[in-house]
């Protein structure tokens, strides 16, 4: 076999929807408490786009924070994956709208629908076409609008999600010491009925019965996801050390899907991982979707835990079923 590539994350940039959903207005709208949904998921406060604001829009303005913070042209992209479950429409792709508002020339590009592992499952997709040695310049983007999907009714899911977008930029590592070192993931369909958005697809398009029946909102047994996190979070990262010969020890800064602070602390603890290399943001963020992951890679290179040669494990688990988890060692 041909030697693959090494492939580096060489570029992060985010963004949030300025306008800012917080618990005490969420005791406002439903009946419940900043103290129950403090101790039950962790979340303090969560970003919300304004109407007409879409997932391309948050996803080119993550792009812009990109280019802002490590200067290129945007003409050398070959190619934009992008993962979301809201797409700005059923088609055309928001990958094809972000090419377009950012005016990128000669690229091509696809979206990746798998939930909460959007951005780890659009991540592994980039890598393999870098890896392959054909593309020097890859897109990766995580973006949602969860808003659009929420019903602000419903306690039991509207104190969950918020809305933001992330993406980083992949390129060959020159220096084979830094970059992706592997990833493993698993779909299991039989998932699909605890976590789901029922209208608007194929099998209920869009009626005013299905608007009276809610069906364009998350459904979610709540509890069946969170039991199946807990386990697969921990399943996907064993299984990742351990078939590179590692352990948590190993790991310096641990990035997890940001769903509930309860199933990123399990799982640090399963691997004897301390605090302090496990990123937290869902307090000011709230569950992002595809978002979450490169957001809560930002979180930890402003709190001083990512840097160059960390060796970092993200994990994700969401709507599918899906779940994954990539190694990589940070390479700036
Ligand atoms: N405020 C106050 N009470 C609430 C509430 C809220 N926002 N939401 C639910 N409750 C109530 C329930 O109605 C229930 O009341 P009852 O005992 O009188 O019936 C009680 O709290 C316990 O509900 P339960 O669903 O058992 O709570 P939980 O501890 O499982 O927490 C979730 C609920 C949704 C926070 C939790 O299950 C979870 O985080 N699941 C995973 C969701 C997720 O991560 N989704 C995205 C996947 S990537």
């Amino acid at each position: 076999m041909t030697q693959l590539q090494r492939v580096k994350i060489s570029a992060l940039g985010t963004y949030l929807p300025p306008r800012v959903l917080t618990n005490a207005d969420l005791e406002k709208m439903v009946d419940t408490t900043n103290e129950w949904i403090m101790s039950r998921v962790g979340i303090r406060e969560r970003h919300i786009a304004d109407k007409g604001v879409a997932a391309s829009d948050l996803a080119v303005e993550a792009v812009k924070n990109l280019v802002a913070s490590h200067p290129f042209d945007l003409q050398e992209v070959d190619l934009i994956v992008l993962g979301t479950v809201t797409p700005d429409m059923m088609y055309p792709s928001t990958a094809c709208l972000v090419q377009h508002k950012l005016g990128i020339a000669n690229t091509w590009g696809f979206d990746v629908s798998a939930g909460c592992s959007g951005f780890l499952y659009a991540l592994n997709t980039g890598v393999k076409f870098v890896e392959a040695g054909r593309y020097k310049k890859v897109l990766v983007i995580g973006s949602d609008v969860n808003s659009s999907m929420t019903d602000y009714t419903d306690r039991a899911v509207c104190i969950i999600f918020g809305d933001g977008a992330g993406a980083v930029l992949l390129e060959p590592a020159e220096d084979g010491d830094v970059g992706v070192i592997d990833h493993v993931a698993q779909i299991e369909g039989v998932g699909g009925q605890f976590l789901y958005m029922p209208g608007g697809g194929s099998l209920n398009p869009a009626t005013h019965e299905t608007v009276d029946q809610k069906m364009h909102y998350i459904h979610q047994d709540g509890k069946s996801v969170f039991k199946y996190a807990v386990k697969k979070m921990a399943e996907m990262t064993e299984r990742i050390l351990a078939k590179n010969n590692l352990t948590g020890k190993d790991v310096d800064c641990f990035i997890a899907h940001q769903a509930n602070l309860r199933i990123i602390t399990a799982t640090a603890e399963r691997l004897g991982m301390p605090m302090e290399k496990v990123i937290i943001n869902i307090d000011r963020y709230g569950n992002t979707t595809a978002g979450t992951i490169p957001i809560a890679m930002q979180t930890a290179l402003e709190e001083g835990k990512l840097k160059k040669g960390d060796m970092v494990l993200v994990a994700a688990v969401g709507a599918g079923f899906t779940s994954g988890a990539t190694l990589l060692r940070w390479a700036y």
